[in-house]
């Protein structure tokens, strides 16, 4: 190949796979630990078949000691208007993913396929600080994170993670069960013996809602001052944790009691964990279960 040609090659690889560490090196935040733990968890998520094509979002509320390191986060480099208001949050970091991109390529690409936003004093604008590099904007679902952020910090301050996905057995259940949040999470607790003690609280259920409104944010923000999981009928789920590892196993967790009740519902069940059993669970891990669920 001529020196032009491997040039103009070499210009062409760095724009396919710009953060492809054997092209560039990585420098600033694309080394930050938090970065690499977001993008493996969207990567996951993509890998399991829960977030197809720009399906899902994920959100993550950044504390100041984490990007005290990154400078280049001082220079905000545009402002965008949320189109409702959080002053809950103003002046507090997040890093999210951008709408219509794809959990396939966030691997690939992290400075195009998410962004970091400072919400500012208002409560009603963002400060672009890092990312959406193509001009994109944070996703869609921004009320509902940032709505669900505020929530899940009113009972639990050291909430960081919301993450919305469409996880498939637990959507192909949407369409079967009932959409009671009593029954799903009765239903749920006795596909797997330990799903009382990772989410004791149950799950919380919306009918299905406008997506990408402040209507769904608000009432999912609602339903996750109880629960860290929310439903959100024949779209999805939402959940919340401390860290990636804690929202992801709680969503994990709840698709895999669904695939067990896809994969059995249409069979002639002759077992079943029965609540007593599931009481026993409780009083053992020492978890305190929602009550109205259990037969007393
Ligand atoms: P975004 O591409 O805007 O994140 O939307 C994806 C989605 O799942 C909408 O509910
Ligand atoms: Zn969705």
């Amino acid at each position: 190949m001529l020196y032009q040609e491997t040039k103009k090659y070499d210009e062409i690889s760095r724009k396919a796979f710009r953060s492809g560490p054997e092209i560039v090196g990585k420098s600033g935040i694309e080394t930050a630990p938090f970065l690499a733990e977001f993008v493996r968890m969207t990567s996951n998520m993509y890998r399991l078949g829960w977030d197809e094509r720009n399906g899902g979002n994920l959100s993550y509320l950044l504390e100041e000691a984490e990007v005290r390191d990154y400078p280049e986060l001082s220079h905000p480099k545009r402002r965008i208007s949320l189109g409702f208001c959080v002053p809950e949050l103003k002046g507090r970091m997040l890093l999210v993913t951008g709408t219509q991109k794809y959990f396939k390529n966030m691997e690939r690409d992290p400075e195009t396929n998410t962004g970091i936003i400072r919400i500012c004093e208002n409560g009603e604008e963002a400060d672009v600080l890092w990312g959406f590099r193509d001009g994109g904007r944070p996703t869609s679902e921004l009320p509902s994170h940032l709505m669900s952020h505020v929530a899940r910090l009113s009972v639990n301050p050291a909430n960081k993670v919301v993450l919305h996905s469409h996880p498939t057995n637990l959507l192909a259940m949407n369409y079967v069960h009932p959409l009671d949040e009593n029954q799903l999470t009765h239903t749920l607790w006795q596909m797997c013996t330990e799903c009382i003690v990772v989410f004791p609280e149950g799950i919380g259920v919306l009918p299905w809602m406008l997506c990408g409104t402040s209507e769904i944010g608000r009432a999912t923000a609602e339903k996750m001052k109880e629960f860290r999981v929310v439903v959100w009928g024949m779209h999805g789920v939402y959940g919340a944790g401390n860290t990636f590892d804690e929202a992801f196993g709680l969503v994990e967790t709840i698709e895999k009691a669904a695939q067990i009740y896809m994969l059995t519902a249409h069979l002639k069940q002759i077992n079943t964990i029965r609540d007593d059993q599931m009481r026993e669970l409780a009083e053992f891990f020492g978890v305190t279960y929602r009550k109205g669920i259990l037969k007393e």
